[in-house]
């Protein structure tokens, strides 16, 4: 059917999409005090720079990507997430020697997943990559401004999972313990887990099979395995954020599903969205920038995914502004009502003129529209250089005002609806 949009895309109109320009709004308003600055990148991008940048064993690269060739045969890609991205414009802009970078993005991401409540094939992302930075503060600033803006949104009930996936020569130690771990175990892993365990055995803690959930119960602790270096690092990120007074639990199965995280890894999750129920995942990828082939970088960001967001934004309290609807009765004062109207929007009125065939249809278009204040334009007024005015009052903007109705004159139309709104 050429008029339902492809399976796990969407259309986001009314509320929906008031829901979405509140969280870009309030994105606006809330990252740059962090010192963030906006960048764009393209959608897509060439498949090689995720298969190096998340790792080709790695769920997104090897099943979620929408990979194809274009006309000249080059193999392209629907960007699945924006790290990847945003890494690759620093270096072509030539700003890995300018640092440190704070960058955020906004924009659909591309997944072939299973379509369900709050999982999409095309979501949009709000991610913001802080570069350039190893100190633990730049991981407490980044947690705070993620807790921060989830605040102002008005989402407050979520949990912050914490974890460390320490640095290299803890994660190959590790590696180590969870490879001799498993191997005992390979034949009752689920497929995928067996792969995983040739490939990065760290993910098989994050299986969903409730086999490998019963075999990972006794796994060896990773805190067991990181060296003083790391300890010390997620020590301070861990003191940082009980300074901010930002609760959160330690989650030693937080490996995240990219594999270019090391140290610092957390996602916000809620109860409400059943099983999608992460929020906004992220953490620390200093591994990244050498992996796309220029000089090591540290680094740490995050993204939530703003189709989530919306599902549990409470209803949106939408500030009372005044509306105005122009109701003209006789077609040749049609443009002088259109220039009015025009009048109005110069001076930020929202006014509308009904054009429905009759008067008591255009009168219910306006009241529909949740039209304050009816601007007739009548022979007999406009003959006197009036018009007349109606308040509806329908949403007690005039409690002051005595009169249903007032003759005003055209010259004084302007003003005086101003000082209304
Ligand atoms: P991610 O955990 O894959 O991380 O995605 C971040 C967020 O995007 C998730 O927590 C979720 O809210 C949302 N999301 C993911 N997939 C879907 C989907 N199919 N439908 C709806 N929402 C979805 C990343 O993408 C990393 N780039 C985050 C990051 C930035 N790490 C460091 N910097």
């Amino acid at each position: 059917m050429v008029t339902q949009p492809i399976r796990g895309t969407r259309d986001l109109l009314g509320e929906e999409y008031d829901k979405f320009s509140f969280l870009y709004q309030t994105a606006l308003n809330v990252i740059p005090l962090y010192g963030y600055k906006g960048i764009e990148t393209p959608i897509i991008e060439y498949t090689s720079l995720f298969e190096r940048g998340l790792g080709e064993a790695t769920d997104i690269v090897g099943k979620e990507m929408y990979t194809f060739p274009d006309r000249s045969n080059r193999s392209l890609t629907l960007r699945p997430e924006g790290t990847a991205s945003v890494a690759r414009a620093i270096i072509n802009a030539g700003l890995t020697q300018t640092m440190p970078q704070k960058l955020f993005y906004i924009g659909p991401m591309f997944r072939y997943e299973n379509p369900q409540k709050g999982r999409y094939r095309q979501f949009y992302q709000l991610g913001v990559e802080s570069v350039g930075v190893s100190n633990p503060i730049a991981d407490i600033e980044s947690i705070a401004l993620a807790a921060h803006f989830l605040n102002v949104c008005g989402i407050t009930d979520y949990q912050l999972q914490l974890n460390t996936l320490g640095d290299v020569e803890s994660r190959q130690a590790y590696r180590q313990a969870l490879v001799d771990y498993f191997t005992q175990y390979k034949n009752d892993l689920s497929v995928e887990s067996k792969t995983r365990l040739g490939k990065n055995p760290l993910r098989i803690l994050d299986s969903k099979s409730p086999k490998d959930q019963e075999l990972c119960a006794n796994v060896p602790k990773f805190e067991n395995f990181l060296n003083n270096a790391s300890k010390a690092f997620f020590d301070a990120v861990q003191e940082g954020l009980v300074s901010l007074g930002i609760p959160f639990n330690l989650d030693q199965k937080l490996v995240r599903g990219l594999d270019y995280y090391c140290h610092t890894t957390f996602e916000f999750n809620t109860q409400y969205l059943g099983t999608q129920n992460a929020i906004l995942g992220g953490g620390r990828y200093d591994g990244l920038f050498q992996q796309l082939g220029t000089n090591s970088l540290p680094a740490i960001g995050w993204a939530t995914g703003l189709d989530r967001l919306m599902l549990l934004l409470p209803e949106l309290n939408k500030p009372k502004k005044l509306k105005i609807a122009l109701i003209v009765d006789e077609e040749w004062l049609q443009p002088f009502a259109l220039k009015l109207m025009q009048q109005l929007r110069l001076n930020n009125i929202f006014c509308e003129m009904p054009l429905n065939d009759n008067i008591s249809k255009r009168l219910k278009e306006a009241y529909k529209a949740e039209c304050q204040v009816l601007i007739f334009v009548r022979k007999e007024e406009y003959c006197e250089k009036n018009v007349k005015i109606r308040y509806l009052d329908n949403m007690n903007l005039f409690s002051s005002a005595k009169e249903k109705e007032k003759t005003v004159a055209i010259s004084e139309i302007v003003p005086y609806l101003s000082s209304l709104s």
